[in-house]
């Protein structure tokens, strides 16, 4: 009998690591084998922890459970897939899972982590043992075909940057995969390495390939230790099983895969501040240009991409470019993994096609708010990203729909807030955040920040609201225009949304009615 129990740290943090050993306990007792699989998590976080038992009926759910409720469960028959309370059915069979595009998470919650057997057997390696039979330039005309653009949150075509790499002469290339996952509301990047390291591994190789690289980092942020475990321990097992290193799968790939952890800055998600940090120095942006295409870690030609990015490459190298193509709408091309959080009833990942339109995503799959109250705004793409009003909720999640309703799609987080909103207060924690974060290069960023705190409160207060909100207007516009890099250069797109949509709850009045 084989039992699930996931290891994700979201799982983790609401118990699942004593709910395993519960298990494994109550099975002792009854004189009951069991093989218990630490696998990641499905998404469903508000059936976490979810436990699932192998059957010939599929695998079969049950959640939340609670440490407590697993004698009660093996009584009523758990390991049997019997009927209880807490019994979900199916779980490939549940709305949430059936109704998705999983690609990239296709393995995660499905799987054991870090069984290289499962891995396979479960279509891992496809994509890898296709590109090392190609020619470079193939695999990335394959990944230009596919239409994949940059999951962290720009969207800039991944083969274009790639093909820049492959084309750039350089005794020494470089792969990096920025796993620094610091956008509010997002945990995609750390459900996947804690749920399929290999597929991170194999996409960075396949990356590797395509653009004559032979050393790659990993640079991950300290608040994910379980991630940081899991990569350390799955590429340990690639090299075991020649995955990683030298003569990759028999051919003469080489490529060696490193794990770097960040000591908490969210600066250092941006791409040339995580290079500087690679290198060993502070975490601070550089000047573009060069991009770290030509000029990057250790100034040599470096790829650098999300975790997402390059974990859906093995499915395209697999499945084939033009097939991931056929998903998506215009120019938003595969799928999305996102990512619905804050005040919400069912928050976890959803990997779908680009184009469900936001509220979809919000109402039907995440239930609306977990306070039952009216969804009164979504920021969607972390804490740069605008506020969508609920009144735009049809908006497709597509970059260019979202980009002409001056939102941003980013990294594909959503964040759910109801009426009690106090959209004022919220645009100061824009600046504030900004203020936190800057990393003090450049004087909007770093001035500008602490000024719009101070303007802010100017405006709550009452204090000259028309002058202060032509000032905050006049400083956005220099931020956004003056910035060096996307953090003081986007913190005024929740600024100016909140702004724009919600314009009473600045003033004075409106605020003493709240
Ligand atoms: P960007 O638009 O400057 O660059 C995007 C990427 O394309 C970079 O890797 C850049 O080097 C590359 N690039 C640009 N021109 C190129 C060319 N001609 N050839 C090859 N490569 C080229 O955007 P940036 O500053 O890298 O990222 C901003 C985004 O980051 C924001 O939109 C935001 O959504 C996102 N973000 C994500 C966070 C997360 O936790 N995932 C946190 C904070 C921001
Ligand atoms: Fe640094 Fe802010 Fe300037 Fe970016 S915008 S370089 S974070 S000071």
């Amino acid at each position: 009998i084989t039992v699930y129990v996931p290891r994700d740290s979201a799982a983790r943090s609401v118990g699942a690591d004593e709910v395993a050993v519960a298990i494994a306990r109550e099975a002792a007792l009854t004189g009951t084998e069991i093989r218990l699989v630490r696998n990641g998590s499905r998404g469903m976080l508000w059936l976490e922890p979810l436990v699932e038992v192998a059957t010939d009926r599929g695998r079969i759910g049950y959640g939340p459970v609670s440490p407590d409720a697993v004698a009660d469960l093996v009584a009523a028959g758990l390991f049997d897939g019997a009927d209880h309370a807490l019994c979900q059915g199916p779980v490939d069979d549940l709305q949430w899972m059936r109704d998705q595009q999983r690609l990239c998470f296709a393995r995660v919650g499905v799987t054991d982590p870090l069984s290289t057997e499962d891995y396979e057997a479960n279509g891992g390696l496809r994509g890898l043992r296709r590109a090392v039979g190609l020619d470079p330039a193939d695999v990335v005309a394959e990944v230009t075909e596919s239409g994949l653009r940059g999951r962290g949150g720009a969207g800039f075509p991944a083969g274009i940057k790639w093909k820049t790499v492959a084309e750039t002469e350089g005794e020494l290339k470089f792969v990096c995969c920025n796993a620094d996952e610091g956008d509010s509301g997002t945990f995609a990047d750390r459900m996947l390495m804690e749920g399929d390291p290999f597929c991170l591994i194999e996409g960075m190789t396949i990356a590797a390939h395509a653009v004559g690289a032979t050393e790659g980092y990993i640079y991950l942020r300290s608040e994910y230790p379980d991630a940081v475990a899991t990569m350390r321990r799955a590429i340990e097992l690639a090299y075991e099983r020649g995955w990683l290193g030298d003569r990759i799968l028999g051919s003469d790939l080489r490529f060696d895969l490193h794990v770097r952890v960040g000591a908490g800055a969210y600066i250092c998600g941006e791409e040339t501040s995580m290079l500087e940090s690679l290198e060993g120095k502070r975490g601070m942006v550089r000047s573009k240009p060069p991009i770290p295409a030509i000029t990057g870690l250790f100034g040599k030609p470096t790829v650098v991409n999300n975790v997402l990015t390059l974990a859906s490459v093995p499915a395209i190298l697999s499945d084939g470019g033009s097939a991931y193509a056929e998903l998506g709408v215009d120019r938003s091309r595969g799928t999305q993994v996102f990512q619905l959080a804050g005040n919400i009833a069912r928050g976890g990942v959803f990997e779908t096609a680009f184009g469900i339109p936001l509220g979809t995503l919000v109402n039907d799959y995440g239930g609306g708010t977990r306070s039952g109250r009216p969804v009164r705004a979504v920021q969607v793409g972390g804490p740069l990203g605008a506020y969508v009003p609920a009144e735009q909720l049809d908006l497709p999640t597509d970059y260019e729909a979202f980009a002409a309703a001056e939102a941003m799609l980013g990294h594909g987080g959503i964040v759910v807030f109801d009426d009690t909103v106090d959209m004022a207060a919220m645009a100061r924690f824009a600046m504030e955040f900004c203020a936190e974060e800057s990393c003090g290069k450049c004087t909007p960023c770093r001035v500008g920040a602490v000024r719009g705190v101070e303007v802010i409160d100017k405006i709550t207060g009452g204090q000259d609201t028309e002058g202060n909100l032509a000032l905050l207007n006049d400083l956005c516009e220099l931020m956004t225009d003056g910035s060096l890099c996307a953090m003081g250069g986007l913190t005024p797109n929740p600024v100016r949304s909140a702004l724009a949509h919600f314009p009473d709850d600045f003033t004075a009045n409106r605020r003493e009615a709240r």
